[in-house]
């Protein structure tokens, strides 16, 4: 065991590495608070500032510079957590031979002596998190070995090195679940975890973990969850872990995935990906069992408009492996490694802030079980709902913060959206919505279609009796707008910022609202409730700021309103209350002057009017765009009040408020992207050719069918 192995190195880089925020994270949890303390009746004593109850004794944080010596001798749990022993001496356990859980967080340990645990034969769960424990390893590591039934051992935040790591845990053969959280881990070979045939959990986050070398997890056959997040990690290829059941790699420097084509079955559900740099759609198992796959702030997009071809069959790209002297090249098909990716148990799908333009055609079709797609801050200009793509299971589906002027939906598709439940089609420039995307969509209770410049569809003809469901009506003369009406299911519906026109009085008779958010659209209700008389039974919320509601509105009625709880009418320019008895659920909102005041304090607050009272300025500095929408001094309202108003000149200029965005987003994330690496990848390599030479990071039970080389990932323009 290459205890010794490169230890001069080690210190410089553990010292660097202290000045970083190590204690995040808090990682594993021990779950010895919870532990049953005997029956429910038993009753606390205090003995030496500690707690007793029942066989627990909790001595937190009672400043003891050493363990308690008389504490109840049948004690199986004890919490010394912060409390600033700094050493564990050979005897301090010996009164207790029955512990079964001991948790020294934060003890400022430093040193555990060589005998420590002879006695703890029955000790299951030791949590030794936050201490200095990389001082005397190898006394600690001894002291660690007489522990053969230990199953639970916590060593986050102790600047271990993959070294004093893998002495600690040497023969600890009994262990089920492991942290390593926040400790100074950087590569990993079969060495660190062998032996750890009973390991089920392995917390390895927040370490400066670069490399793993093929085999490192060789032993762990038990091995169901693996959490990565937050290391160094420059590319995984070759991923055969197939017992594994969860595994997190998020916030690495990730730029590709790609699962080994063993025709295994994978028992992988849960793979973790987000906040990395992948510029490609995971290459996933061929078979596997996964259900939530987590991609959010990647840089991933599809590229068929780079490589101008029709279809992206021949996007390829090559591996260079090199280990040692040996050097291999891999070729990979992206679209049909892809198209071999088994997503058929996928349900939960996070695609959001990346680089999406479109979605290829068979995407959706290979998600038949798909009920949350998440796409919120992508590049979309346009999506298809495509025949024989079933989206029959979308429970979710969120397509905010794109560039979205078109919705396609193909003929004899309408109802396909039957499960759907949330539609999020907020912050486009969508137009209208096609007709038949909510046929038969029972379930849809939340529509968000807020910044989109959207009308609505005009009254329907005396001929079309109302009917139960939304029926595909052909409105052939006015194809861009969205009709509202008789959606029986629908409860929430955010239409703030949508540029809407006076409304009439029936846009939404037959369909029972609950929320009902108008804010931003200018002059909608022209001074009268009647347009919401049709919802005003069933209605709880309803905001109407920045809606130039004028002191002449005074007069607003909301009798019928019974059960509005929360209304906003910030950013108007009222000069009384509206008339509020008709809405007994609507609590007297008390003074104007002490309303305005508290409502900028408390922000929206149910069952409270809030109201720029007096056109008065309100009691606070606004500090960003948001604030200002409600805080806008009436005076600038003015010229609406008074004569044609000009929304150019209106609104902040910082603030994307008034309307949809009209140019382009810059990046699709709401940041600048570098698409330098892209270019270089897509761009220079001739003939659809990638050619990647990476550091294989291989994470397999299998022999490696890629071998690993021990440099960092990068790409190549040698060819
Ligand atoms: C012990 O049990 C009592 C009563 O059920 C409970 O209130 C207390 O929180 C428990 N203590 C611990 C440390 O779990
Ligand atoms: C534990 O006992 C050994 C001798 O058996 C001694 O060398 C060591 O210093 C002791 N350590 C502590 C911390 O008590
Ligand atoms: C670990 O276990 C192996 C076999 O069980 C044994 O040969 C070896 O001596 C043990 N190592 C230590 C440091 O106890
Ligand atoms: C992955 O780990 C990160 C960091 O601990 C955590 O925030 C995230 O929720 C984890 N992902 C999953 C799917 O549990
Ligand atoms: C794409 O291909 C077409 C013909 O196949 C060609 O006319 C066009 O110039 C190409 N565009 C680019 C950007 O290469
Ligand atoms: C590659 O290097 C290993 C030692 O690192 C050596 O044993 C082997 O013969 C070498 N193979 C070739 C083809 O040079
Ligand atoms: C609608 O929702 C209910 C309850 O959430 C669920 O049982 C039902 O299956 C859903 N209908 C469809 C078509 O998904
Ligand atoms: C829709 O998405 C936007 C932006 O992502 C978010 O602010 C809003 O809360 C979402 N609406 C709903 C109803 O979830
Ligand atoms: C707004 O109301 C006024 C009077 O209440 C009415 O004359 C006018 O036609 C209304 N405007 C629209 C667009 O309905
Ligand atoms: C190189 O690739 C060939 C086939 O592509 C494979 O048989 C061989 O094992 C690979 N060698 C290494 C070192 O990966």
């Amino acid at each position: 065991m290459g205890a010794e192995r490169g230890a001069g190195s080690q210190k410089s880089v553990a010292l660097e590495m202290e000045l970083l925020p190590l204690w995040l994270c808090l990682g594993f949890h021990f779950s010895t608070l919870q532990w049953k303390n005997g029956s429910g009746a038993a009753t606390a004593a205090f003995q030496g500032g500690c707690k007793l109850v029942g066989v627990t004794a909790d001595c937190q944080g009672q400043n003891l510079a050493s363990v308690p010596p008389s504490l109840p001798p049948h004690t199986r749990v004890l919490i010394l957590d912060a409390n600033p022993l700094r050493t564990l001496w050979n005897h301090s356990l010996r009164p207790y031979p029955l512990l079964e859980s001991l948790n020294l967080r934060s003890c400022q340990l430093v040193r555990i002596g060589y005998h420590t645990f002879q006695e703890q034969g029955l000790l299951i769960s030791l949590g030794l998190a936050d201490n200095s424990l990389s001082e005397n390893y190898k006394e600690t590591a001894a002291a660690l070995r007489t522990l053969q039934g230990l199953q639970k051992l916590d060593l986050s935040g102790n600047s271990l090195t993959e070294d004093m790591a893998a002495l600690m845990l040497q023969n600890l053969s009994s262990l089920e679940a492991v942290s390593l959280a926040r400790n100074t881990l950087m590569r990993l070979d079969e060495s660190v975890f062998e032996g750890l045939e009973n390991l089920r959990e392995l917390d390895l986050q927040r370490n400066y973990i670069f490399e793993i070398e093929g085999g490192a997890f060789d032993g762990l056959t038990e091995l169901r969850r693996l959490n990565l997040a937050y290391n160094n990690l420059p590319c995984i290829v070759d991923f055969g872990l197939s017992q594994l059941r969860v595994l997190n790699v998020s916030y690495n420097s990730l730029e590709w995935f790609l699962a080994s084509r063993q025709e295994t079955t994978f028992e992988l559900q849960t793979l973790d990906l987000s906040h990395n740099q992948l510029l490609f759609f995971p290459l996933l198992p061929p078979r596997s069992k996964l259900h939530s796959l987590l991609l959010q702030d990647n840089d991933m997009g599809f590229y068929k408009d780079l490589y101008n071809t029709s279809s992206p069959q021949e996007m390829v790209a090559q591996f260079l492996l090199v280990d040692g002297n040996v050097t291999n090249v891999t070729t990979v098909s992206l679209w049909e490694e892809f198209a071999s990716s088994d997503l058929a148990a996928l349900r939960f799908l996070d695609m959001s802030q990346n680089q999406f333009q479109y979605l290829p055609e068979g995407f959706l079709k290979k998600m038949p079980s798909l009920a949350h797609l998440n796409l919120n801050r992508n590049c979309l200009a346009t999506l298809h709902f495509r025949e024989r793509e079933p989206v029959d299971a979308l429970a979710e589906l969120d397509l905010s913060h794109n560039m979205l002027s078109e919705l396609h939906l193909a003929a004899g598709l309408a109802g396909c959206l039957r499960s759907l439940r949330l539609l999020n089609l907020s912050d486009n420039q969508l137009l209208g919505i096609p007709a038949g995307l909510f046929a038969d969509a029972n379930n849809l209770t939340t529509i968000d279609l807020s910044h989109n410049q959207i009308s609505l569809c005009p009254r329907p003809l005396p001929v079309q009796v109302p009917l139960p469901l939304p029926v595909p009506s052909k409105q052939q003369s006015a194809p861009n707008c969205v009709d509202f009406r008789n959606m029986v299911s629908l409860r929430r519906l955010s239409l703030e910022d949508c540029g809407l026109r006076v409304f009439q009085d029936c846009a939404f008779q037959g369909t029972p609202l609950t929320h009902l958010d108008l804010s931003g659209n200018w002059g909608v209700l022209n001074g009268s409730m009647a347009p919401l008389r049709a919802i005003a039974p069933t209605l709880q919320a309803l905001s109407l700021r920045n809606v130039g509601l004028s002191p002449a509105s005074a007069k607003l009625d909301f009798s019928g309103f019974e059960h509005l709880r929360e209304l906003d009418l910030s950013g108007n320019c009222l000069t009384s209350f509206p008339r509020l008895q008709g809405s007994p659920a609507l609590r007297d909102p008390g003074s104007p002057a002490e309303l305005a005041h508290r409502s900028a304090r408390q922000g929206r607050v149910g069952a409270v009017l809030r109201e720029l009272a007096h056109c008065l300025p309100q009691p606070r500095t606004p500090t960003t765009a948001a604030d200002w929408t409600t805080e806008w001094p009436c005076s600038v309202w003015t010229p609406w009040l008074t004569g044609p108003w000009s929304p150019a000149t209106f609104p902040p200029k910082s603030s994307a408020w008034w309307s949809c965005p009209a140019g382009a987003p810059q990046g699709c994330k709401g940041e600048q992207v570098d698409m330098g690496l892209l270019y270089l990848v897509l761009i220079l390599p001739s003939c659809f050719t990638l050619l990647v030479a990476c550091t294989v990071i291989v994470l397999t039970f299998k022999k490696p069918l890629l071998q690993v080389i021990k440099s960092r990932c990068h790409w190549s323009t040698i060819y």
